[in-house]
């Protein structure tokens, strides 16, 4: 799940390695480690801990040849003994692996009868001994077999002293890519870790194995070269102090990005051209499902009531964890939509295969390009926020709920939005990625109110209609970067159970801008405000009243009430942030969460 690198070439490995796995790094991990083909003694150094705290005793081993590894525990304690790279009984085959081997028990236990010894308790382990046991003098050869007794999900790097001169790499169900440069290629988890290198990338497909030799390459399928889009410095802070301040500054741009082309003012519609091939299928969907996870999923929320009210199609939203395992009733008019920032979420991608195996059309909303919903949906729209490194989504969440807005006019206009409507949410659009600057502006004020509040354990978020997911994504910004305690609650939901909670130590973040369901917020405000809770409004500028009923005030410009989350959000991602940061926490990577999920 976390963080893989590996390096054939001229030059020495090890500081290419080390350079790719800290471009890992935002990827978040507990442990991380080394092998190099040193002459004839591989080289091997894994530890628990950040890579910064032991680079002074890193050995400076020789060796063009490489993997390397940053851990996000599965199976096993986070201990030096499960850190990546494993090993066989003669310590000569060496593996890192994403992912997780779910027989690996009965493997496990049946190696050990045949008399391997163990060093770890993780999963992973299985598959050196394995190997090892297959190997005949091909390494690729004994992968092969491996993976075959295998179940579970994998990106693989393999190297061995007994068939030096190569990396052989495999995966399924977890990301993986070639970089190919000038006599040296790479492999890796992540575009992050080979753009220093090569832009010219090699996305492998599941079941797929490729061989990484000195001067050459080959996978078992020819593959054409896709480039990457993303600049060098994208990936760097750029002087912010984290990468989800950075990531949360850069939402002028990043919506600029998504918009950019894509608003067809005079015609009241989007220019979708991801979807223009399909477009006759479109026009007959009667449903659609709309499957994410996290954040994405609260994006997509917001997409379910603008592809009702504009649109005029019945949506749903689903957790992709829980939509394959609830029989959900698909009819062949439904298409299904796929929401995912890194487009590797196995969660998400389990739906999708699931999705795709009863015939209905699937659309993907991510924003890497390349990655696995990418290629595997029907067709899509790239959101094109450029890389997003905080483990907490920030600008990909504003850009999906933008081109969920654009994929409602595209929808909507194929049935009887009228152009006038089109035109107004084209020309509302438009004006997003200003609006946002000027939110951004605010920064300080709202760091004053983290100040304020940072001693609360305890928040509820409300909001209803649109404003609902926004809440929901409030709270889940906290709770991720600053360890506070929050709910996310529809405004009329409160009196049914939360309200309960509420005293003068519990805050209500309140999203209530003027809108048509501003008087019932505000009847909402009035009954938490009886039980003595601090509430803190993201309300309409202009509006002055609100000052009368509230203990602090967040203004955001006016737009259509469809897009009203995308503004309100960012105070919220703001107030988060400044929360994670007074309270000492590391907020580009929370404890405990991975950028990518790509295990179930
Ligand atoms: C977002 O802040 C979280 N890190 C998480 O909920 C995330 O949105 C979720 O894991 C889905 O990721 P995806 O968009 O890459 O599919
Ligand atoms: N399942 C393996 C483990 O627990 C791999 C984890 C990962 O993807 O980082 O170590």
């Amino acid at each position: 799940m976390c963080g893989i690198v590996g390096y054939i070439g001229k030059k020495p490995a090890f500081p290419i390695l080390l350079a790719g796995l800290k471009r890992l790094e935002y990827r978040g991990y507990d442990s991380f480690g080394f092998s190099v083909l040193d002459g004839k003694k591989p080289f091997l150094f894994k530890k628990t801990g950040k890579i910064s705290q032991f680079e002074q005793e890193f050995p400076d081993p020789n060796g063009e040849i490489g993997i390397a590894h940053t851990r996000w525990a599965t199976t096993g304690a986070v201990t030096d003994a499960n850190a990546h790279p494993h090993f066989d009984c003669k310590k000569e085959i060496f593996l890192v692996h994403n992912g997780i081997i779910e027989n690996y028990q009965e493997i496990r236990n049946q190696l050990i009868k045949e008399g391997h010894k163990f060093n770890s308790e993780c999963d992973t382990e299985v598959l050196s001994h394995l190997i090892e046991k297959h190997f005949r003098g091909n390494l690729e050869e004994a992968v092969r077999e491996t993976l075959r007794e295998v179940k579970g999900t994998y990106g693989i790097a393999v190297v061995s002293k007994r068939d030096p001169q190569k990396i052989v790499v495999a995966r399924l169900s977890s990301p993986l890519l070639l970089g190919i440069g000038q006599d040296e290629f790479l492999v890796a988890s992540d575009p992050a870790a080979v753009i220093t290198h090569t832009r010219q990338v090699i996305n492998l497909d599941d079941n797929e194995i490729a061989v990484l030799k000195p001067g050459n390459f080959f996978i078992l399928k020819e593959k054409p070269l896709e480039t990457i889009e993303w600049e060098r410095g994208e990936a760097e802070k750029k002087g912010y102090p984290h990468f989800t301040i950075k990531e949360i500054m850069e939402q002028p741009e990043s919506l600029e990005n998504t918009l950019k082309g894509r608003l067809l003012i005079n015609e009241g519609t989007a220019k979708l051209g991801g979807l223009e091939a399909i477009q006759d299928k479109l026009r007959k969907i009667k449903r659609l499902n709309i499957i994410a996870c996290g954040t994405a999923r609260h994006a997509a929320l917001v997409g379910e009531y603008m592809l009702e009210e504009y649109a005029n199609i019945p949506a749903e939203v689903d957790s992709a964890s829980e939509f394959r395992y609830r029989k959900p009733v698909l009819d062949k008019d439904t298409a299904a939509i796929f929401v995912s920032q890194s487009g590797e979420t196995a969660d998400t991608l389990a739906a999708l295969k699931e999705v795709k195996q009863r015939g209905l059309i699937t659309l993907g909303i991510v924003n890497v390009v390349g990655s696995s919903v990418a290629r595997e949906t029907d067709a899509g729209i790239y959101i094109r926020s450029g890389p997003e490194i905080a483990v907490a989504s920030t600008k990909a969440t504003t850009s999906q709920i933008a081109a969920l807005a654009l994929l409602t006019l595209f929808l909507g206009r194929q049935r009887d939005m009228a152009l006038v409507m089109g035109q107004r949410i084209t020309k509302e659009l438009a004006k997003i990625p200003e609006l946002v600057k000027k939110i951004l502006e605010q920064d300080v004020q709202i760091e004053e109110l983290a100040e304020k509040y940072k001693n609360f354990d305890n928040f509820m978020y409300i909001g209803r209609k649109y404003d609902y997911p926004t809440a929901r994504e409030g709270a889940h910004k906290i709770k991720e970067v600053a360890y506070v305690h929050a709910e996310g609650c529809r405004g009329g939901e409160l009196k049914h159970c939360e309200l309960a909670l509420i005293d003068e130590n519990f805050p209500t973040v309140a999203i209530c801008p003027s809108n048509s369901v501003y008087e019932k917020m505000m009847s909402n405000i009035e009954e938490i405000k009886a039980r003595g809770g601090p509430i803190i409004a993201v309300a309409t500028e202009g509006n002055e009243d609100i000052k009368n009923l509230v203990d602090d005030v967040i203004y955001i410009p006016k737009t259509l009430e469809m897009l009203t989350p995308i503004l309100a959000l960012i105070p919220l991602q703001l107030f988060a942030y400044h929360s994670g940061v007074l309270r000492g926490h590391n907020v580009d990577k929370p404890r405990n969460l991975a950028k990518s999920v790509t295990v179930e």
